[in-house]
């Protein structure tokens, strides 16, 4: 997604965030012009107005950033950003603020933030935003942490204007969550191909381990394609002890594949799981969600033969 801020405008209590616009050279210049004001984010603060409204042009030029206004004296006080990072299109953005010192401690930071949040995930539609400060910047890691980021990981940032290695947190926060986020992937592939997570983790900053760790957790994930039809035999107490283990034994040898695995004619996935909330009907299996009862091995291998008369395959 391009982020495209012309015509956009935020409103909180007591700012308001619009576009940037030449005329706000002299506010900018003002607040940028302040040493430690831009170091805080990476950048030289400028000591030249020239210098500045290039920077200004290149704002209005990429149109992802806001300025911040103060509304009481109608003053631009900062920026806003709302970054594409490596990944482009993505929807998945950084949010990046610089504030005037002069504003600095009076929990501004917080209320802008908070509001572009909301606009993220309720006018563009982003499924994740993020951020990130410099490790000594505990001001910075104050107004993340109210804003509801979770801590993602901690590397080195080199900040070529200051010519500098930084230690660098960095943030994200979802609009639901990551299990949605997965269960979103697995609905549109039917499993979670290694590609997907991997750009989940370069835009999230969520290193690959922990992705995978969530994934591999939950029961509904598959980390492996799945067949056209997926059999899912339940193995909970009651399907147990009424011979679910003997039907596994009958699919097992029907469809000549182990647990987890799928024909190679790719036509079905076998696969178990606890209770499936019919005990009533058991021993129990479902194929592709519906569901056959009081099976027993015979009639499990007539319901996958079934199957295959409807593909034309038997
Ligand atoms: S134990 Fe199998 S459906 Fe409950």
């Amino acid at each position: 997604m391009i982020i495209d801020l012309t015509n956009k405008t935020i409103e909180t209590p007591r700012l308001l965030l619009r576009a940037w616009r030449i005329t706000d050279i002299d506010d900018f210049f003002e607040y940028a012009s302040v040493e430690g004001v831009g170091e805080a984010a990476g950048w030289k603060h400028y000591t030249s107005k020239t210098a500045a409204e290039e920077r200004l042009r290149i704002f209005i030029a990429q149109k992802d950033v806001f300025a911040i206004i103060y509304k009481e004296n109608n003053k631009v006080i900062g920026s806003f950003g709302i970054l594409e990072r490596i990944v482009k299109d993505s929807s998945v953005k950084e949010l990046g603020y610089v504030i005037s010192k002069d504003y600095w401690g009076r929990g501004l930071a917080t209320e802008a933030t908070k509001a572009v949040i909301d606009f993220c995930f309720n006018d563009l539609n982003l499924y994740a935003v993020t951020c990130a400060h410099f490790a000594e910047n505990i001001r910075s890691k104050r107004v993340i942490e109210k804003c509801g980021f979770s801590f993602a990981c901690k590397k080195t940032h080199y900040a070529e204007q200051l010519d500098k290695d930084f230690e660098a947190c960095f943030y994200v926060r979802f609009k639901e969550s990551l299990i949605a986020v997965l269960q979103n992937i697995q609905e549109k592939f039917g499993y979670l191909p290694k590609k997907e997570l991997a750009d989940i983790s370069e835009q999230t900053h969520i290193p690959i381990a922990k992705i995978l760790g969530v994934a591999t957790f939950y029961a509904q994930f598959r980390l492996e394609p799945v067949g056209k039809h997926l059999i899912v035999l339940c193995q909970g107490t009651a399907c147990h002890v009424n011979g679910a283990e003997e039907i596994a034994a009958a699919i097992k040898e029907e469809l000549e594949i182990q647990d987890g695995c799928t024909t190679k004619d790719g036509l079905f996935t076998f696969t178990t799981a606890a209770c499936l909330g019919c005990c009533s009907l058991s021993p129990v299996m479902t194929v592709d969600g519906e569901t056959f009862g009081a099976l027993t091995p015979a009639k499990a291998k007539t319901i996958i033969n079934d199957f295959r008369r409807k593909e034309g395959t038997e």
